[in-house]
């Protein structure tokens, strides 16, 4: 396989969003600071979404306006509506995610509102960001399933990836939100969305519920697809979807990246550290295979 991979650390929002524990800003800031020390470029930092919602993405704000830039890094926030874009805007953010879903079941729980609803929310919020020059993301959930409605069919999310797409996101991320899709459905998947969105403006968003998320991505990569959106320490979920589990963590995408020849930049003994800091932040280990493997390694070596 050839080409750069990009990766989206999304652990800091996706990750912490899930958490039972209340995390501080400042931690939130060292977390995303040693992310970004460790080599990923680009992480989304926060929500500016409902406090009611979701606490734990209180003061995203201050994460957003706290964080250091390293090495031209890149911050993403999700915004679920102008109140959201408004509040990004007011803390700077770059970059905006809108979140969609293609199943009802699922738009409803975490939303509260239909598919079509959502898409009309967008439509002022990309327009202010177009306007404003702010790059704005596209998410649908529930691409391969949801705990709602079952089984979501390839052109319910082909339909959503082209609303989104023609709004004017740069790139759209395919969210197996519980994790229950397979390699082969995968790959129908993208091929299917890439009729719509050209398939290197596809991302996977892959939560490893089944223990599928790795196999899923490498088939998504045969077929053409380079975003990965990954947490370290496979954190992650969603408090309205359950039975979900953490994204694919971000150790296990990068040691299979290396092995495959290519060239990630990330430093893994960096990330494995802000890995382990979050286990404390968190008090429970990361699921991580890479990580406990090499933690159990180190612990052998002393
Ligand atoms: P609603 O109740 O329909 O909204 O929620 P509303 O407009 O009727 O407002 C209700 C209250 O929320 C009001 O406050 C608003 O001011 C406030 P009150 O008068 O009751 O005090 N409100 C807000 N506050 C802060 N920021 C805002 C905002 N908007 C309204 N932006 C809403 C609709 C979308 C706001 C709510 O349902 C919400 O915030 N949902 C977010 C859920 C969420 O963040 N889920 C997790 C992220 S998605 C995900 O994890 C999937 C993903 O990872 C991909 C994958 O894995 O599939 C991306
Ligand atoms: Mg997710």
């Amino acid at each position: 396989m050839s080409d750069a991979v990009r990766i989206i650390e999304v652990g800091p929002r996706d990750g912490l969003q899930n958490e039972k524990i209340p995390i501080s800003v400042a931690d939130r800031i060292a977390f995303i600071e040693a992310l970004i020390g460790a080599g990923l470029h680009t992480v989304e930092v926060g929500a500016f979404v409902s406090p009611k919602a979701i606490p734990q993405m209180v003061g995203s704000d201050q994460v957003l306006r706290g964080v250091s830039h390293i090495g031209g890094s890149e911050f993403h926030v999700l915004v679920p509506n102008e109140k959201g874009y408004e509040a990004s805007q007011a803390a700077g953010a770059k970059v905006i995610a809108v979140f969609a879903s293609a199943s009802e079941g699922f738009s409803r729980a975490n939303i509260n509102c239909s598919v079509a609803e959502s898409i009309e929310r967008f439509k002022p919020v990309v327009a202010r960001a177009k306007a404003d020059g702010i790059r704005v993301r596209g998410y649908i959930s529930c691409v391969l399933g949801c705990p709602f409605d079952g089984e979501v069919k390839p052109q319910a999310v082909v339909d959503v990836a082209k609303m989104l797409w023609d709004l004017g996101c740069y790139e759209v991320s395919l969210g197996d939100t519980i994790g229950v899709g397979t390699p082969m459905k995968a790959r129908q998947l993208l091929r299917a969305v890439a009729g719509s969105v050209p398939m290197e403006k596809l991302a996977m968003h892959f939560h490893d519920t089944y223990g599928q998320a790795l196999a899923n991505l490498y088939a998504g990569m045969e077929e053409g697809a380079r975003v990965i959106d990954s947490a370290a320490g496979g954190l992650g979920g969603c408090p309205y979807a359950p039975g979900a589990t953490g994204n694919v963590a971000t150790e296990d995408v990068i040691y299979m990246l290396e092995g495959l020849g290519m060239k990630t930049g990330v430093d893994m003994t960096k990330l494995l550290a802000a890995t382990n800091e979050v286990r404390r932040l968190i008090g429970r280990p990361p699921v991580s295979r890479v990580a406990s493997a090499l933690n159990a390694k180190m612990r052998t070596a002393k």
